[in-house]
């Protein structure tokens, strides 16, 4: 059982007529060194209803108290504090662990409710930024963790193929490209083109309403410009999927903003119908000056439909198809208006679900302090990010390691998986600094560190070659293993905690505790050793194996046996 609910359990019969369960379980305190207990119940609330001074209170309340399920139960001043039954709560937990395995931490807090996750979205014939590849694995990272808890997520690349833009490069294309360049190198010759637009349309303002022209073409399904997107789109997918596949990241759907092309009639249709569209100089918008927000611009005087727009019929159609309990969008913190807009449309449009949309902004990857700037050929340059950090995880694995079997498989594990977590390490909405070598680094906050030290306990495990079965004695007596037993119990709340803030930095931090607490362990003794205990000292390292290799896989990263 949760330990908290043992200290509420004893608490129950003496204090119910005065606060119930919530209460309760509101007022336990973790102390902050265990020589004051693994809980603390702090009864200042109380000298008003037995009108006695709360060191009296303590007193009394301790003397009444069932200690059973406890080594001990002691008042110091105006507290009491709870010392947890070790040898009783190690084998519990050791044995529900290992029964459990993988489903230990599983949670039923969605009912299987659908979560649409709008995730990664980069942009045809754009390189993806690193914004977007952090999108995508932090994405990727809160719909594993709502799994966990019992949602069912649905990962949508809601890519960034229809807009503006696909004007202007069509009329790119048309004066200053060709087939055979595109087909080379599409992503870096397709945004050619684009930033070569931006260039000659300031003296060329005329350039401009041909790209207008183009994309109300592309809109009104044009032909020659539906043939010329959708050649753009596949080619630049193409490159995007090598980088999910690098990721080890898959999609539910790809429904980009183009597939909502057909669905924005309807949008704009029903905001007519309740009056919310309003004329100002020829575009259409919605009124948000209540909300204390800009409008929502949602047709421009030519008739072309805009972002927003999208987003209204992509909410609405995600609502429809998935009948979601939430709906979440992980995309960056400058984004942060655009969705306050999209809610507020919703709402004023009557949906009540409009509650249920959550954006999930994130921070910047800076480099030296710097913003990083979307260039020119940055696609390259990510993939160069995976290559390289691939190339670093195998370098430092030739010299640890040179024996170790498949070792490029490994390397790629390593690489991608250290890039992975740390940028999930950070609070999701703290800017970081990104130095390829500290990110690889087998020391230190890494998630190469967190890989080592499993691959560590799984050495451990096979040179023991013991069979460990769930039902046997793991009593563990031996002080030095509380800290790591403690934790391998507090991973349940860590995946709760991490699901309700959408923050997989919480699983992160967590794994890199329990990393550093079992080496400190494994350090200072000597697990091996034949007495009474040492299949519960197995079963330990075991369950911190389990318990690692849950964490990276809800991360996204793989955990593997030897590095
Ligand atoms: N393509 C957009 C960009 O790169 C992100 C899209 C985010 N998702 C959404 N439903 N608006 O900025």
């Amino acid at each position: 059982m949760n330990e908290q609910n043992r200290v509420i359990a004893a608490l129950k019969p003496l204090l119910a007529d005065h606060l119930d369960d919530a209460t309760l379980a509101k007022l336990i305190e973790t102390p902050k060194t265990s020589d004051l207990g693994d809980y603390a119940f702090p009864v200042f609330q109380l000298a008003k209803i037995f009108h006695k001074a709360p060191q009296q209170i303590a007193a009394d309340l301790v003397a009444q108290i069932n200690q059973a399920g406890f080594e001990k139960v002691v008042a110091v001043g105006p507290y009491i504090n709870f010392f947890l039954d070790k040898p009783q709560f190690s084998h519990d937990l050791l044995q529900t662990i290992l029964q459990q395995a993988d489903q230990y931490g599983d949670a039923d807090l969605g009912h299987q409710g659908q979560v649409p996750i709008d995730m990664s979205s980069p942009n045809i014939a754009k390189p993806i930024s690193m914004g977007h590849l952090r999108s995508t694995v932090i994405g990727n990272a809160i719909a594993n963790i709502l799994a966990k808890v019992g949602y069912k997520p649905v990962k949508i690349n809601h890519l960034g193929d229809w807009g503006t833009q696909f004007g202007k490069l069509i009329v790119g294309y048309k004066k200053w490209g060709s087939e055979a360049a595109v087909k080379a190198d599409p992503i870096t010759n397709l945004l050619k083109y684009y930033v070569k637009f931006h260039q000659e349309d300031v003296e060329h303002p005329e350039l401009d309403e041909e790209a207008r022209e183009w994309f109300v073409k592309l809109e009104a399904g044009d032909e020659e410009a539906t043939k010329l997107w959708s050649w753009f789109r596949e080619v630049s997918l193409k490159e995007f999927m090598k980088i999910y596949n690098m990721l080890g990241i898959k999609f539910d759907s790809f429904n980009g903003e183009a597939f909502y092309n057909d669905k924005m009639a309807e949008v704009v249709q029903m905001l007519t119908d309740k009056k919310l569209l309003k004329e100002s100089r020829g575009a259409e918008i919605v009124d948000l000056t209540a909300y204390d927000l800009n409008p929502a611009l949602i047709k421009k005087s030519d008739g072309a439909t805009l972002y927003i727009t999208r987003d209204l019929a992509a909410a609405i159609y995600r609502k429809r198809t998935y009948h979601f309990v939430q709906s979440l969008y992980v995309v960056g913190n400058e984004q942060r208006d655009h969705f306050k807009q999209l809610k507020a449309v919703l709402k004023e449009m009557g949906f009540a679900w409009s509650d249920d949309i959550h954006h999930i902004p994130f921070g910047l990857i800076t480099q030296g302090g710097k913003k990083l700037s979307t260039r020119q050929g940055h696609v390259i340059l990510l993939e160069n990010v995976l290559n390289d950090a691939v190339d670093l995880a195998q370098k430092e694995i030739d010299a640890k390691n040179p024996a170790l079997a498949n070792k490029q498989q490994v390397a790629k594990q390593v690489g991608i998986g250290a890039v992975i977590f740390h940028d999930l390490k950070n609070e999701r909405l703290n800017n970081f600094d990104f130095n390829l070598e500290e990110v690889v680094r087998f020391e230190g906050e890494t998630g190469p560190y967190v890989q080592y030290t499993n691959a560590r306990a799984q050495s451990i495990l096979r040179k023991a070659a013991v069979e460990l079965n769930a039902r046997a004695d793991y009593t563990i007596t031996d002080p030095a293993a509380w800290d790591v037993l403690k934790q391998l119990a507090e991973f349940p709340d860590m995946i709760v905690r991490a699901s309700k803030a959408y923050e997989p930095s919480i699983i992160a931090k967590y794994a890199l505790r329990l990393a550093k607490n079992f080496n400190k362990y494994y350090a200072n003794t000597k697990v091996l050793v034949a007495d009474n205990e040492k299949t519960a000292r197995l079963a330990m390292v075991a369950s911190v194996s389990q318990v690692l290799t849950q964490s990276l896989a809800l991360l996204g990263v793989e955990a593997p046996a030897e590095m």
